[in-house]
């Protein structure tokens, strides 16, 4: 896809080509997994686009989310949930009960650790997830598993690194209101997603995808874990493709 044009546009464009990738795969009753933050925003507007032209029908979709941040109260406006709602149920019309996402409103060990355990009951109930929509990290992050996460991790709790929270302290007041923990898919769990599709935009992003994509399989680069599915594909616009050799 071209390179040039807005950050916006350029977003929009991955979008595209992610729906190439997403759309033959889904339609009907199928099981999505859903990242949050910028990277896949385009692909949701444009799998909005195919169904309202009637190219793709994900009424009948469930929806299942990467992760959760732990100790925001239900409702409240940038918990995953409530994200997802916005940019993803609401204008495909994937009603709440079919929105899966982690019980991150918890303040305890145990109940999180419940609530970890729980969300792989859901992912297994539903047969698994057909497609798994991936944003990656400045640092290589996968969901929320942070350099160092091991690679066959299930969901559970983790702490978010410093410059995640960072990141992430956009969406926010400001970085204190960021949480500190989250309750993330783990390695192996996005590994059992039937195909995978990783979207990543810009320059930021260009060490990242050069690391996943063509470094070693690592635990430094949790993306990484990419090379070992048998179907995963990047939608890379030419900054974030930057540094592929
Ligand atoms: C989101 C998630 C994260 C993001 C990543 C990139 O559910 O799990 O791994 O995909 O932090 O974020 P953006 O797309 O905002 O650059």
């Amino acid at each position: 896809p071209p390179a040039s044009g807005s950050p916006s546009t350029a977003k929009g464009q991955a979008g595209a080509a992610a729906v190439a990738a997403v759309v033959p795969a889904v339609s009907g009753p199928v099981v999505l997994g859903l990242a949050t933050g910028s990277s896949p925003l385009g692909l949701y507007r444009e799998l909005e686009r195919a169904q309202g032209e009637g190219r793709v029908d994900l009424r009948a979709a469930h929806g299942v989310a990467l992760d959760e941040y732990v100790g925001l109260p239900a409702g409240h406006p940038q918990s995953y949930r409530e994200v997802l709602r916005r940019e993803v149920g609401d204008r495909l019309g994937i009603d709440d009960a079919r929105l899966h996402v982690p019980d991150g409103a918890h303040d305890d060990e145990a109940s999180l650790a419940a609530a970890a355990a729980d969300y792989e009951e859901t992912i297994r109930g539903l047969g698994g997830v057909d497609v798994q929509i991936l944003g990656i990290g400045v640092n290589g992050h996968l969901g929320f598993n942070e350099p160092g996460s091991a690679l066959t991790s299930r969901t559970r709790v983790k702490r978010l690194a410093a410059s995640t929270r960072e990141e992430n302290a956009r969406f926010f007041d400001s970085v204190d209101d960021v949480p500190t923990h989250c309750v993330t898919q783990g390695l192996g769990t996005v590994l059992s997603a039937r195909r995978l599709v990783l979207v990543a935009t810009g320059e930021a992003k260009a060490r990242a995808v050069a690391n996943a994509v063509e470094g070693p399989l690592t635990a430094s680069c949790p993306a990484s874990v990419l090379q070992w599915h048998a179907d995963a594909v990047a939608v890379l616009d030419e900054a974030a493709a930057g540094l592929l050799a």
